[in-house]
């Protein structure tokens, strides 16, 4: 500990007297006494620091690093899981699923709308058919259970989810998991028989596109509202929003400011889309999605994580009318445009410090049954789902790393 401590303490010119080529020999000597004396005054206060205190050089470097006055930048609370994904960072795992492609034998290559028939006593989702996607260095996310994910959700602040229809896809996934029931999304009895499953993610009739399935709506959009069986013992908080035009900060900070006390000291995650309503216009996307959350960011503590879900790929059966401005070359000119807007922005910020991470879906969708072109199954959703929640683990030991671990 102590020549731990030792090595690393900076010695400045100014700290003794700099020994000049021109001092005599007896000067030099008639330091030396002195210099012993100092040295071992300090060597015995850094051991007693280092004795006293229970905390290492390195935690406490961060901790000055870390803390703004006594507010924290990002924070997280206690979990009882931890490390349930290893093998890669949360960089490398992101840029790896940026890079992935759709395996031969994919499960999302063939969704099946075809509902087994409805039986409200036993109404469990399949069993997970795997990741469709091969990461290159990566091993594949982590497949949770519902206790480790009401763990892990419940040492963020809130889980919110901001966007359109993919974004709402990814919400309804988590409800479906979490309730461990195939209604489990729906609020109204009467739609539990119709809207479960892939139904929920078949938002058009695939025959008449100006039928919309009442599916959409009717979800459970507040966490807290989930039957008392959710994550028993473990409050989670989080909220969807329905943002196509832009990211609606006023009614998210409505909704965390309206948490309880202990809840608001920690990191929120926000994780948010925006672009297809748009027509794919990325000075659109930057001035009202991208860039509010990031000014609010700097202002607001402890930061949110904010998480850009990045666009998936377009089906090849998207419809003519909206090919041009939805179709392949439209997204990936929009995803490029993007990832020039997040890198100019990463140099500057970690996660711990409230920077913006992305989660991109176009390689890892590539090729997987889309029934309009736009909207992708259960199983996709599934993987997203599974993947956000792997990488919240990955943020919240960046963010305990940093010192962010709070009681
Ligand atoms: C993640 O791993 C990469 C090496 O692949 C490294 O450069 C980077 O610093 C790591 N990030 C963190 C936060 O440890
Ligand atoms: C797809 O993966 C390649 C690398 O394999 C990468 O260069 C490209 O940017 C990715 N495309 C998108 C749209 O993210
Ligand atoms: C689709 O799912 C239904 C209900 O589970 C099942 O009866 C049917 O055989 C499946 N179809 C295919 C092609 O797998």
């Amino acid at each position: 500990m102590a020549d731990e401590g030792y090595s690393k303490l900076p010695m400045q010119d100014g700290d003794f007297p700099p020994t000049s080529p021109t001092s005599s020999t007896s000067n030099k000597a008639a330091r030396r006494p002195f210099l012993w004396f100092a040295l071992s005054v300090l060597a015995l206060a850094l051991l007693s620091l280092a004795s006293l205190h229970p905390r290492s050089q390195e935690q406490l470097k961060r901790l000055s690093h870390y803390t703004i006055g006594r507010q924290y930048k990002t924070a997280v609370g206690p979990r009882s899981y931890q490390h349930l994904y290893q093998g890669c960072n949360l960089t490398e795992l992101l840029l790896d699923l940026k890079q992935s492609r759709i395996k031969e034998d994919a499960p999302s290559k063939y969704a099946n709308f075809t509902v087994t028939p409805y039986a409200p006593e036993d109404n469990p989702p399949p069993p997970f058919a795997g990741f469709s996607f091969d990461l290159e260095t990566c091993p594949p996310p982590h497949v949770f259970t519902q206790d480790e994910a009401c763990d892990l959700i419940g040492g963020f602040g809130a889980l919110l989810l901001s966007g359109d229809s993919f974004i709402r896809h990814v919400w309804d996934a988590l409800l479906i998991f979490l309730t461990n029931d195939l209604s489990g999304a729906v609020i109204d009895p009467k739609l539990r028989a119709q809207c479960r499953g892939e139904q929920l993610f078949n938002d058009r009739q695939p025959d008449n596109w100006d039928v919309i399935s009442p599916c959409r709506t009717g979800i459970y959009d507040v966490l807290e509202s989930l039957p008392e069986t959710v994550c028993p013992g473990r409050p989670i908080r989080g909220k969807r929003f329905v943002d196509l035009q832009w990211t609606s900060l006023n009614n998210i900070l409505a909704y965390t400011s309206a948490l309880p006390a202990a809840a608001q000291k920690l990191s929120p995650i926000l994780l948010f889309d925006g672009g297809i309503h748009l027509g794919y216009d990325l000075n659109i996307a930057t001035t009202n999605f991208i860039h509010p959350v990031l000014d609010f960011n700097q202002h607001f503590f402890p930061h949110f994580v904010p998480i850009w879900q990045g666009s998936h790929a377009p089906g090849e059966n998207i419809a003519t009318p909206y090919y041009s401005s939805q179709g392949p070359a439209a997204v990936k000119n929009f995803i490029e445009g993007i990832d020039r807007i997040m890198d100019d922005h990463k140099k500057l910020y970690t996660v711990a410090e409230g920077g913006l991470q992305r989660m991109e879906w176009y390689n890892a969708t590539s090729g997987a049954d889309s029934f309009d072109g736009q909207h992708y199954s259960y199983q996709v959703n599934t993987e997203k789902m599974y993947t956000l929640l792997t990488v919240l683990d990955l943020v919240w030991h960046e963010i305990e790393a940093a010192g962010g671990l709070i009681d």
